[in-house]
């Protein structure tokens, strides 16, 4: 008898765009690790710890693995739906703290773990969870990771129809998004470093090759 096979449970691939689609994962994982790379160079720039910066940018949307499908959804979400989005930092950040504990330091961890909770919570009260907490320098250095990240690579998520933007627009959203000086400040830096990269005759953008 030859040597047991078992089948795997993913179509073969044959290509980049069937990579993309792997189980509809692939997008979320791979916006995953830009964004942990968007947000340690931000942390670089702003002199905060990269390594805590890492961490919560890699897993800041594990949360949305509860249902996959919402966020797979293009067009307008139902209620239910919406409610489903705004739940995905809370239980992100508490998985990542079963499964990073013992990896990182307890106050580096609780760090990552308040990074992912407040990712989409920005000064003054905007964004969500609801709630009066103001977030975490690391949950804004996230927040603007995420949004580079989507201003270059939104395309890639089924329920993002996003228009291109130009450098002058992306700016000023992050000028406007609700940040602190400092990460307003580091946050353009990486864009205008982005785009340099892009114009020195590197015709891929960082943000594109992994
Ligand atoms: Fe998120
Ligand atoms: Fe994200």
């Amino acid at each position: 008898m030859g040597p047991l096979r078992r089948e795997s449970a993913l179509p073969r691939l044959g290509g980049l765009d069937q990579v993309q689609t792997v189980g509809g994962l692939t997008w979320l994982t791979n916006h995953m690790r830009r964004v942990g790379m968007f947000a340690a160079e931000v942390a670089d720039l702003v002199g905060e710890d990269q390594i805590i910066a890492l961490f919560a940018g890699n897993y800041h949307d594990l949360g949305k693995w509860q249902d996959l499908s919402v966020f797979q959804k293009s067009g307008e979400l139902t209620s239910s739906q919406m409610k489903a989005v705004r739940l995905h930092p809370g239980l992100g950040a508490d998985a990542v703290r079963g499964l990073l504990e013992g990896c990182l330091d307890p106050l580096s961890l609780e760090e990552v773990v308040k990074a992912i909770r407040f990712h989409h919570k920005r000064l003054g009260g905007k964004g969500y969870p609801e709630g009066s907490e103001e977030p975490t320098i690391y949950a804004q250095i996230v927040g603007a990771a995420d949004l580079i990240d989507v201003f270059l690579n939104g395309k890639e998520r089924p329920y993002l129809d996003n228009d291109p933007k130009t450098f002058k627009e992306m700016e000023k959203e992050i000028q406007e998004e609700g940040f602190s000086s400092s990460v307003v400040a580091g946050a353009k830096a990486l864009l205008r470093d982005l785009f340099n990269e892009t114009h020195q005759g590197n015709n891929i953008l960082r943000a594109q090759v992994f």
